[in-house]
Formats: C-alpha cells, sequence, structure tokens
C-alpha cells in the first residue's frame, strides 16, 4: 500500500490531478475562440495555481475538443527558478521548449530576442498554427528590474497580431502588481481572469475517497474529520489524507478518537509554518476581520470588501449562509494569535486616547484632588498636604492599573 497522498508540488501526472472542472473549460473555452485569448490565473500560495496550468499543458482529453487540436503548440515556462533573467534569456527559455514541439518540416531560427520571437510567431500563424504559452509565476517577470514598459507592450501587441496566447498565473491581483513605470500599460487589459479559489466539495470528496480507495484504505467514513480539519483546500488535504493513511495503513485500517488526535497532531507539524504564511502576509484589517469570523462575531459594517478579497483569497468560506474559516485548525490557528490581533491594534490602528480613556483620567483627577483637600483641612499644615497627595497619587495609580487591567 502506497501512500497516494506525497504531493506537496505542483502536480505533474495527470492522473493526480483533481477537480477544477469549470477552471479548465472556461481555459479551453477561451482557447478555442477563433482568435485564442489570454488567461490570468491569480490564487493564493498553494491553492494550486501551477498545477492547474501544468494539467492545461500536459493533459490531451481536453485539447482534443479544440477546433484543429494539432494545430496547437503549448509550451510551459516556470519563472520561480529564474527571478533575474534579461529579455533575451526569457526568450532563448522559451525556444528551448519549444523547440522540440514545433512541426519538423517548419524552418525556424533560433529564437534569442525580440526580432527572431517575431519571425517564429509569424512563421507559425502564417501556416496557421496557435502558439499558447503556459508562463508560471508570472510575478517574478513583473518584479523583473530587466522588463521594461517596452516588453509588455511587445506581448500585448504580438498578442494582438497574431494566433498567440499567454496563460498567466499570478499570486497577486494584477493590479496590485502595478509597478510605477506600467501605470496605465494597456498590457494588463488583455487578460481574462481566473481567481482560483478552494475546491468545491464534489471535487474535495473526490480527492479523499478516490486515491486511497484505491489502495484499498478507504477513507469514506473519514470524510467529515477531513472536510472539517482541512476543509477544501487542496495542500491542505493532502496533508491530512497523508498522515491518516500512514496511521490506517499501520493499524488495519481503522482508527478512533485517539487516532484521529495523533493525525491531526502529525497535520500541525507540516500546516503550521504554512498558516504562519499566510498570517504573516495579511493586512491588520484582515487579520482583524478574520479573527471577528473566527469567534463568530458580526464584522463591521464597511468591511465587505475585505471579506470578499478574504474569500477569494480561500481563508473564508460561505457555510448556510454565514461566513466561516475554511477550516478548524486555521480558526485554532488565528485564535492563538488572538494577542498579536490586539496588541498589533493598538499600536498601529487605534488612535491611544479614547473617550474612554479621558473619563478614566478625569475620575482619578477628581478622587486626587478630593482626597488632598480633605486631608489639607484635617490635619496640620505640612504633614497634612504631603501625606494627603502621597495617599491621593497611590489610590489613583492603583485605580487606574485596575480599571485599565478589567479592559
Ligand atoms: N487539482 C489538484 N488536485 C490535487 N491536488 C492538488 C490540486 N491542486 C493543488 N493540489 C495540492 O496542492 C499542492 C500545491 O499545488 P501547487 O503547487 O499547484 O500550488 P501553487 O498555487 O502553484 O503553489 P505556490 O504558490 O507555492 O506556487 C499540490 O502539491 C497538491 O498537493
Ligand atoms: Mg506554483
Amino acid at each position: 500500500m502506497k501512500n497516494p497522498y506525497w504531493n506537496r508540488t505542483m502536480i505533474r501526472e495527470p492522473k493526480d490531478f483533481f477537480g477544477r472542472e469549470k477552471e479548465i473549460k472556461k481555459i479551453f473555452a477561451a482557447l478555442g475562440a477563433s482568435h485564442p485569448q489570454n488567461i490570468s490565473i491569480m490564487g493564493e500560495r498553494k491553492i494550486g495555481k501551477s498545477s492547474l496550468l501544468y494539467y492545461i499543458f500536459q493533459s490531451n482529453t481536453e485539447k482534443q475538443e479544440l477546433p484543429h487540436p494539432k494545430k496547437y503548440i503549448f509550451a510551459f515556462v516556470d519563472f520561480q527558478e529564474h527571478p533575474d533573467i534579461t529579455v533575451d534569456e526569457f526568450f532563448e527559455m522559451l525556444y528551448s521548449e519549444l523547440k522540440n514541439k514545433l512541426p519538423e518540416r517548419i524552418k525556424i531560427e533560433q529564437v534569442k530576442n525580440y526580432k527572431t520571437f517575431t519571425n517564429m510567431v509569424k512563421t507559425l500563424d502564417d501556416l496557421g498554427y496557435k502558439l499558447i504559452l503556459l508562463l508560471d509565476e508570472f510575478d517574478k517577470i513583473l518584479q523583473n528590474k530587466n522588463f521594461k514598459v517596452d516588453f509588455f507592450s511587445y506581448l500585448r501587441s504580438t498578442a494582438n497580431r497574431y494566433d498567440f496566447a499567454l496563460i498567466i498565473s499570478t499570486q497577486k491581483n494584477l493590479e496590485d502588481l502595478y509597478r510605477k513605470d506600467l501605470l496605465g500599460s494597456p498590457f494588463f487589459n488583455i487578460f481574462t481572469q481566473i481567481h482560483l479559489g478552494l475546491f468545491q466539495k464534489e471535487e474535495a470528496l473526490n480527492l479523499i475517497t478516490g486515491p486511497s480507495a484505491e489502495e484499498d484504505i478507504p477513507f469514506e467514513e473519514d470524510t467529515e474529520f477531513i472536510l472539517k480539519n482541512a476543509g477544501l483546500f487542496p495542500f491542505f488535504i493532502q496533508i491530512l489524507c497523508h498522515e491518516l493513511f500512514e496511521y490506517k495503513k499501520n493499524h488495519n485500517k481503522t482508527i478512533g478518537q485517539e487516532g484521529y488526535n495523533e493525525v491531526l497532531e502529525k497535520f500541525w507539524v507540516e500546516a503550521d509554518p504554512h498558516f504562519f504564511h499566510f498570517w504573516k502576509s495579511l493586512s491588520q484589517e484582515e487579520k482583524e476581520v478574520l479573527f471577528e469570523i473566527a469567534t463568530e462575531n458580526k464584522v463591521k459594517n464597511g468591511k465587505k470588501s475585505v471579506i470578499r478579497y478574504l474569500k477569494q483569497k480561500g481563508y473564508v468560506t460561505t457555510v448556510s449562509g454565514r461566513n466561516r474559516i475554511f477550516s478548524d485548525t486555521f480558526k485554532q490557528f488565528i485564535l492563538d494569535h488572538q494577542e498579536e490581533v490586539t496588541d498589533i491594534g493598538e499600536i498601529k490602528g487605534k488612535p491611544p486616547t479614547t473617550v474612554w480613556d479621558i473619563l478614566t483620567y478625569l475620575v482619578l483627577i477628581s478622587i486626587i484632588a478630593l482626597l488632598g483637600v480633605s486631608s489639607y483641612l484635617t490635619l496640620p499644615r505640612p504633614q497634612g498636604i504631603t501625606l494627603g497627595l502621597t495617599a491621593a497619587m497611590m489610590i489613583g495609580m492603583i485605580l487606574l492599573l485596575l480599571l485599565r487591567r478589567g479592559r
């Protein structure tokens, strides 16, 4: 029995890829248009962007549905490991990915710059071929200063002019990736955006029950446990299923409450750094909204756009019309960081003085004054003033401390 839930990086085998039917359909519809359309896939860290892009690149089933499947040429390039490449190196990389896929009878000179790339695209276009470039982690290109505004204008005009389309993936919204020099660049208008979020329930169930059943350790009775603790986030489903599979393999395919607890402990070891990474990338406002949702408090009015953004990212989901954190484990993580939310809130967000503070100080000053005056009246002069003021200040400080602690 081999654990089928080992995947932690991009899924390479179509048989290991689950769900995303809606997105795949949309992408192939865009590619099948008379002039192939450009798509940008935007999604949170680990949501499954590279896996989807690679599936489009690899899978044959959907390609057969395209108008003239043989006329499509696909190339996949990942920029993760090339954060500092130059424009010419970019074209060289594309060419090395493409050269084995080009029809043999066509003679195309080696691509190494704008000019030779245009020549290739033009030749392919003249012969009725459609070139589709799948560019993973396009954020890296947008952050790379070697790529100036003319590069993006070039890509745009080439995509408009020839049967050539881009499918890019980014972690941030394209608008959030704008660089000053790209402000107003029409490059970003050429894309139809797809937000990649959580799985649908059906897709998650297929991932949970399919591979486990094939290895003869069925998970049918564990689906509730998995959905509760990993939610519909494919990456966390894989991690939890992995631990569950190991446990059941070593315990005659059975599990009880103690076993579930043990599996969860192991899940936390792997999931915690990822939760932490999510947490670090959130704004203070997003953290506060997540905290409100985790504690089932009413989120303040005017936070609708924050909630919408958190849903897009996959951190929040809707259950029976109510906002919920995507999994019980991430909810626990948020609750465990409660102090951080309030601490940072005090330093960064809220003003240090509130109406409540002012009232408290006024009350304390009155007490001090009253005590001072009364002791001044009842005791001989010099001792009366000193004693009265010292007592008043001490009582005042104790009261101030007690009042602040109680809030
Ligand atoms: N469609 C899917 N079917 C099965 N598992 C998936 C799928 N999508 C994502 N996963 C799981 O999530 C993991 C991360 O996927 P992937 O690397 O594609 O995400 P990503 O969004 O590209 O991540 P990063 O932000 O690190 O680039 C995979 O290793 C796999 O375990
Ligand atoms: Mg990726």
